[in-house]
């Protein structure tokens, strides 16, 4: 299987867990990192609306809590296809600007971009001094 199969595969299977009670809009989403692991997320609401996380950065913030930082790809599924929302297009540009991105809907038909494409003349940690 193709490493793209495998990304929508495991984050088909990550929308399956997301708590989405108030929007019933599930997202899942796997992160592919350099050294080849996968961190699967996905969305998480609350009763107080604003409190609610996406798939995206609930996979990026597991996996940099366990000190992973380097991401080649991330696959993000929903039932239409929906395009990841611009806070977590920021997340993402944070660690991977050159993140390859596939965009699942529920039945496998997806898509491939980048989040370069995405998120065009970004602002990254290089704009400040005191980067590390
Ligand atoms: N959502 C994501 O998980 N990722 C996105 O990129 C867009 C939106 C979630 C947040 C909320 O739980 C639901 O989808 C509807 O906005």
């Amino acid at each position: 299987m193709t490493t793209t199969q495998t990304l929508i595969d495991r984050a088909l299977a990550a929308r399956e867990k997301a708590y989405a009670p108030y929007s019933k809009y599930k997202v899942g989403a796997a992160l592919l990192t350099a050294d080849g692991e996968i961190y699967e997320g996905c969305n998480v609401e609350n009763a107080a609306y604003g409190l609610c996380m996406c798939a995206e950065r609930t996979a990026v913030f597991k996996a940099v809590s366990d000190g992973v930082r380097e991401f080649a790809a991330i696959a993000v599924a929903t039932e239409n296809g929906g395009s990841p929302c611009g806070s977590c297009r920021q997340v993402l540009r944070e660690f991977a600007p050159d993140l390859t991105v596939i965009i699942t809907d529920a039945a496998g038909n997806f898509r491939e971009t980048t989040l370069s494409q995405l998120l065009p003349d970004s602002f990254g940690p290089e704009q400040l001094s005191n980067s590390e």
